[in-house]
């Protein structure tokens, strides 16, 4: 395409854009997607093919490949798609929930409210589109079912039930994880590796960083410091306030689970989803007292600082998707002061 003349490249471009979506996609057989994963076409419907391992070397028999042929096909953005959300309830879930509801899909909420709130769905109470179930995403038949009834789940809840069911019932799983903080306890295997390889299933980890805005809970960092901020308290840091948090608006994280969602070639794939520029905690405490227009100063609580934080490596999401963080550091910070103001 760059070696076209300029008027023609441009005039290509309007065709493609005019072309079904997966026009631009290689083919099966064209090259390996992640996770052993490709797709083939057959009338017209993405059919999945989980490509197994090679028989090892006198194994009789033919070499055969899994199929999967999904309850409907997968577009780059299925028309109405019904959504299972464990934890649903939550900080990033709730407003996942919202993005997808908004677009016109059908939510189911699974939450046992154990650190989420009803106040985070008050503002979609009544929608047509949503449904909460409060109960755990650890009760199984409670689980296959909900997981029965949807199309893709994103399970943003912890533990393993959610992906039995999922495997069973040959659906798609949006696994959201911290897997960076296995990077900092020895012998642990992040999630995401043993969910990836697992068989038969059909999953999709997204592995978040620090994720910021709106409707996060006081404990963590962020919301912390802006509450001592418009207290007009000191604001306490932990360590001496050098080490770095790579901080990403819950909205543009929300973005990139939804292309997630939608992308046939992120199965089996693991993805970082998060800013790749730090800022110290240091810095962080005093863009927030500054936004806040606060009196308060800074002190530290020394100590042991807390572990690094990893920076996250968004390539191959970026790759992927297009997908890059659009809100900066202001702009996280404005909305969830203004956000602490009303609460
Ligand atoms: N927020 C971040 O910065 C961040 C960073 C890395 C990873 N993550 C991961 O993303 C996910 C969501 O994070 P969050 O910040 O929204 O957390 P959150 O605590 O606000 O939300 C989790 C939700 O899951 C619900 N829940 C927990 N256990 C449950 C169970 N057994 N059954 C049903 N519901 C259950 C809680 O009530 C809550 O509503 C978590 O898995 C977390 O580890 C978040």
């Amino acid at each position: 395409m760059g070696l076209l003349p300029a008027g023609l490249s441009c005039a290509c471009e309007g065709l493609a854009a005019r072309l079904p979506w997966w026009a631009g996609l290689p083919r099966y057989g064209e090259g390996a997607r992640p996770g052993g994963v490709s797709i083939e076409y057959v009338r017209g419907s993405p059919i999945i093919r989980k490509r197994r391992r090679k028989p090892a070397r006198g194994c009789a028999g033919p070499r055969r490949r899994r199929l999967y042929r999904l309850s409907r096909p997968l577009t780059a953005r299925s028309t109405v798609a019904h959504h299972l959300i464990t934890g649903g309830g939550g900080f990033v879930g709730s407003h996942l929930t919202g993005a997808l509801l908004a677009r016109g899909d059908t939510v189911t909420v699974l939450d046992d409210l154990s650190t989420g709130s009803p106040a985070n769905l008050r503002h979609l109470r009544g929608h047509p589109s949503l449904r909460f179930v409060q109960g755990s995403a650890l009760d199984a038949p409670l689980v296959g079912d909900l997981v029965g009834g949807c199309d893709a789940v994103v399970h943003l809840a912890g533990g393993e039930t959610v992906l039995d069911a999922a495997r069973r019932h040959g659906r798609k799983v949006l696994v959201g994880t911290d897997d960076h903080a296995a990077a900092f306890s020895a012998g642990e295997t992040p999630r995401g590796e043993t969910y990836r390889t697992e068989k038969d299933l059909l999953v999709v980890v997204a592995r978040l960083f620090d994720v910021a805005g709106p409707r996060q809970r006081d404990e963590h960092l962020v919301p912390r410091l802006i509450r001592q901020a418009l207290a007009g308290a000191d604001l306490v840091l932990p360590g001496d306030g050098s080490q770095t948090r790579c901080l990403t608006h819950v909205r543009d994280v929300v973005e990139a689970l939804t292309l997630l969602l939608d992308e046939p070639f992120a199965l089996g794939g693991i993805f970082d989803v998060g800013a790749d520029d730090g800022v110290s905690v240091l810095e962080l405490a005093k863009a927030i007292v500054e936004l806040a227009g606060s009196p308060s100063g800074i002190t530290f609580h020394g100590g042991a600082p807390e572990p690094g934080f990893r920076v996250a490596d968004a390539s191959r999401l970026r790759a992927l998707t297009g997908w890059r963080p659009r809100r900066d550091l202001d702009e996280i910070l404005l909305d969830t002061i203004s956000e602490a103001r009303v609460r």
